[in-house]
């Protein structure tokens, strides 16, 4: 019998949800999204150091020597997400979702300006704006900056969806795809009640995404509905048949290694839907989001999450930045270190050619052997440094 994963792949478009180079050659999935969470998890693993270092050094070129860190960080950080996001390119036929900074979240035009940002980095790269989307929370301002977007040819993910008013409001807008959340509904729902467990049907994540898909099929809406955030396979298996899932490499591999029969619960040609159409305004969609208490709680905590999954990117960058750098600045200093002591040129210096004091020599000359190599100035150059600073 085949897989979950090989029968789930027959009726809806299975998506890698990761930043995990290696995780989507696995699994070989049409499209990729990744999130700052998944960024930052990504920029932790040591094979993909030099893609960090590469989107600092570029970052650092682009906007000059005499940028402040802070500045050298904030382009590094948009950098990284393309340079993930063109790494994942490499390996998926499709398109890859990179996320807006969630610290925009509620700003429109500085919204329309990252998308914009991020899209332009893409395409410098001679990616076409039809293998990206670029993903948005959906607050009020990041529907309508998506709405303007779209019509200007850039592709959005509504994420951080939680609540129907958020889908609706998406569909009027236009937007190419919404990600509603289905594990992290689910989160709510088990600490609100306590209840430790919900079956796949009762799933109020699971019942959220059915809605959504029911209403939109049944009203004709062109916008794609991709599933996230699962917590578990069965919650999976409850929405085969969903336009897109975009699912962890774990349980990815869970679906992998589980032979059952998979039956469609979704079917964009014969939706049920239950719901009657409505359009909303910034007034409307306020209200009902205020009126779900999960929706509005989920949004905030996400944007929250994903904003501090980016500062601490940003501090690890700021670090990094000064570690790349500062190694620049040692290979010279090393340099000019031989050139001033290294009389005789054969590579290293012998205290009687040494110009400094002995206290300096004796910190470079960590073994203690009477001669400096290039790797005993280069190791031992930070504790001269701080001898030479007392
Ligand atoms: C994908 O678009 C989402 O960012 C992701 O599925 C969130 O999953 P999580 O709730 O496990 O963080």
């Amino acid at each position: 019998m085949a897989t979950l994963l090989e029968q789930l792949s027959e009726m809806t478009v299975v998506v890698a949800d990761t930043g995990d180079l290696e995780a989507i050659r696995t699994f070989k999935p049409r499209d990729a999204t990744t999130n700052p969470s998944l960024i930052l998890a990504a920029a932790q693993i040591p094979a993909y150091q030099n893609l960090i270092d590469e989107a600092l050094k570029s970052s650092r070129k682009r906007i000059g020597n005499g940028a402040a860190v802070e500045d050298v960080v904030e382009e590094a950080l948009d950098e990284i997400c393309v340079i993930f996001g063109k790494e994942i390119l490499k390996i998926i036929p499709g398109r890859v979702s990179t996320e807006v900074d969630a610290r925009l979240s509620f700003d429109k035009a500085a919204t329309v300006a990252k998308a914009k940002k991020l899209i332009s980095l893409y395409n410098e790269e001679g990616i076409s704006n039809d293998r990206v989307l670029i993903k948005i929370a959906s607050t009020w301002e990041g529907i309508k900056a998506a709405e303007e977007l779209e019509k200007e040819g850039i592709h959005c993910n509504l994420t951080l969806l939680f609540g129907f008013s958020q889908a609706v409001a998406c569909a009027d807008a236009g937007v190419t795809l919404i990600s509603p959340f289905v594990g992290r509904i689910l989160d709510w729902y088990k600490a609100d009640t306590g209840r430790d467990s919900y079956p796949g049907p009762e799933d109020p994540g699971v019942i959220s995404v059915t809605k959504i898909f029911n209403y939109f099929k049944d009203n004709g809406y062109k916008t794609e509905v991709m599933g996230a955030s699962f917590r578990n396979i069965d919650e999976i298996v409850e929405l085969a048949g969903c336009d897109l899932l975009t699912i962890s490499p774990k349980l990815l591999d869970q679906l992998k290694k589980t032979d059952s029969s998979l039956v469609r619960k979704l079917d964009s040609s014969n939706p049920s839907n239950f719901e009657k159409q409505i359009h909303l305004n910034e007034n409307t969609f306020r209200s009902m989001m205020e009126a779900d208490r999960m929706a509005f709680e989920k949004l905030d905590e996400g944007i929250r999450g994903f904003s501090k999954a980016i500062e601490t990117l940003e501090a690890q960058l700021a670090h990094r930045l000064a570690v790349v750098e500062g190694g620049d600045a040692f290979s010279h200093v090393v340099h000019e270190i031989f050139m001033l002591n290294d009389l005789d040129g054969d590579g290293c210096i012998t205290r009687e050619e040494w110009l400094g004091s002995d206290a300096v020599f004796d910190a470079l000359d960590h073994d203690h052997d009477g001669r400096l190599m290039q790797e005993d100035v280069t190791s031992g150059l930070g504790a001269a440094l701080a001898l030479t600073s007392l």
